[in-house]
């Protein structure tokens, strides 16, 4: 089972559970970036106002080709009981993503808001198929037990899918 974590971090704790999955489950990690960086003050205006917008940024890479693999698992910090305007611009640039199955997750400080819903719109609107999601407040991102449940997750999506 081909694995691909696609996800975006501000401050690091994204990129954790993300490297925490890798480690549990294997696959390849994508971390996505805005081509033009944000700072505390930019995220907390431009970037929340973007990611309650549903918006887009410039991203890199700008093309995630995702054809070769079987699972997708895409995960974003939360903006403004949104997912950030990066993670959009990460859907934005899938390729190859028709019918492929996702598991989804966020990390918060405890409101994810509709981030899980707006997640699932833009990747269904990519063709992806959202098989498993799940929402990590900070204090469980270091959780062992927590990151063994997404990625059990993710290894029962690749049995089925
Ligand atoms: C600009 C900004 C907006 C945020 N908005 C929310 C929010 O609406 N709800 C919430 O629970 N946490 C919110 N947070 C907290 C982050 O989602 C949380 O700390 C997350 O785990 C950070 O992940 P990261 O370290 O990978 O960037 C916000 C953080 C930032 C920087």
């Amino acid at each position: 089972m081909k694995i691909c974590i696609i996800y975006h971090s501000y401050s690091g704790i994204t990129r954790g559970v993300a490297e925490k999955l890798k480690a549990s489950c294997g696959g390849d990690l994508v971390e996505v970036k805005p081509r033009k960086d944000y700072t505390t003050l930019t995220a907390y205006t431009l970037g929340c106002r973007r990611a309650m917008k549903r918006e887009a940024d410039p991203v890199h890479p700008d093309s995630i080709d995702v054809s070769s693999y079987d699972i997708i698992v895409i995960g974003t910090p939360v903006w403004a009981w949104k997912a950030t305007p990066v993670i959009n611009g990460a859907i934005a640039a899938l390729e190859g993503s028709e019918e492929k199955s996702a598991v989804i997750f966020v990390t918060c400080g405890g409101k994810p808001g509709e981030t899980i819903p707006v997640l699932k719109e833009a990747l269904s609107a990519k063709g992806v198929r959202i098989v498993g999601e799940k929402v990590f407040v900070r204090r469980d991102a270091d959780d062992p037990e927590k990151i063994g449940e997404l990625a059990s997750i993710i290894r029962s999506a690749g049995n089925t899918g």
